[in-house]
């Protein structure tokens, strides 16, 4: 199979891309700067830009988008849409037209309103915030009547790199704890999962729709600091108070104190089998090997 990957050269896409590789598909990566992207997989891709895409290939995977772990700023706010959702309804225009069968492209759990604490899975309702619009739109573009579309849902990313590694060194120096009051849940997935999904996604032709990337058992935000702390052998008890998250992160930090205990039924329900079901499995894999 031939598959063109947007982001290829990101925290998910590059792992993705080996993945291929390995499974014997030909890739090409969809990226701003061809050169590194070349020597990133050591010459065994095809890069392209948007405006050179390769005149047939069979599946794309959007995986692009400025990073959302950050400060929002008006003009971060602007970028995070921009660089998601034109492309991608760019990217479909393409596929559609060079006869791909399937596009599989990022989004967020964000999609959904935040919950209490209960389970939210493809049929849950949709949030009005700033991400939940964006995901709301960025899964439009990618959807088609002329191929098949599958809107993955992803919920925090978990491997060597990406937002474990922006909150590691505070856990590491035993500042880490629960975010705000810590009763919110987090939905998570492994990053081994989160390629494996997107494999089992690109190859199997009933999957189609929104399709929800988390594992099975999404955990409080209390519950993740205690997990990750145990993990690492250090304390893990100190509350980052929830006015700090907002003066610091702006819209994101409220975001970060959200709850959203997304569960992948549509994944389970046509057999789906995840690698790591338990959050403290998943951090031992990563931290400890
Ligand atoms: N990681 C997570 O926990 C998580 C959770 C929910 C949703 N997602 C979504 O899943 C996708 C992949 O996540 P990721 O963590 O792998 O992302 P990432 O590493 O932050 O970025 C993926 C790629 O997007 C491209 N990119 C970055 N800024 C861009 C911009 N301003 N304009 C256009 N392209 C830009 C870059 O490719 P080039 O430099 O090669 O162009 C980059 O390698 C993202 O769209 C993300 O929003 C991720």
């Amino acid at each position: 199979m031939h598959v063109v990957v947007s982001g290829g050269t990101g925290f998910l896409g590059a792992p993705l891309v080996r993945a291929l590789l390995a499974g014997g598909d030909t890739v090409t990566v969809l990226t701003r700067e061809p050169s590194r992207a070349g020597r990133m997989f050591e010459g065994r891709v095809a890069t392209a830009t948007a405006d050179n895409l390769p005149d047939r290939f069979d599946a794309v995977v959007g995986l692009a988008g400025e990073n959302i772990g950050r400060r929002w700023s008006r003009a971060v706010l602007q970028r995070l849409r921009e660089s998601r959702v034109g492309p991608t309804r760019l990217l479909r225009e393409a596929a559609e037209q060079r006869g791909a069968q399937v596009l599989v492209s990022a989004s967020g759990v964000d999609w959904y309103a935040p919950g209490a604490d209960h389970e939210l899975d493809e049929n849950a309702p949709p949030g009005n915030g700033f991400l939940a619009r964006l995901c709301h739109d960025w899964e439009q573009a990618a959807s088609s009547s002329r191929l098949r579309s599958v809107a993955l849902r992803l919920g925090m990313v978990l491997g060597r790199g990406g937002a474990l590694a922006r909150m590691l060194p505070f856990f590491r120096w035993g500042l880490g704890g629960p975010l705000g009051n810590g009763r919110q849940f987090v939905s998570w997935i492994h990053l081994q999962d989160a390629v494996s999904l997107i494999l089992w996604a690109l190859r199997n032709a009933a999957v189609r729709g929104a399709l929800n990337a988390t594992a099975p058992e999404p955990v409080t935000s209390r519950e993740f600091a205690r997990t990750l702390g145990r993990v690492l052998r250090r304390p893990a008890f100190l509350p980052v108070p929830g006015f700090a998250l907002r003066l610091l992160y702006g819209g994101f930090g409220k975001v970060l104190l959200e709850s959203r205990r997304v569960v992948p039924r549509a994944a389970t329900a046509q057999g789906f089998e995840f690698g790591f079901m338990r959050l403290e499995q998943a951090l031992r894999e990563i931290l400890v090997g």
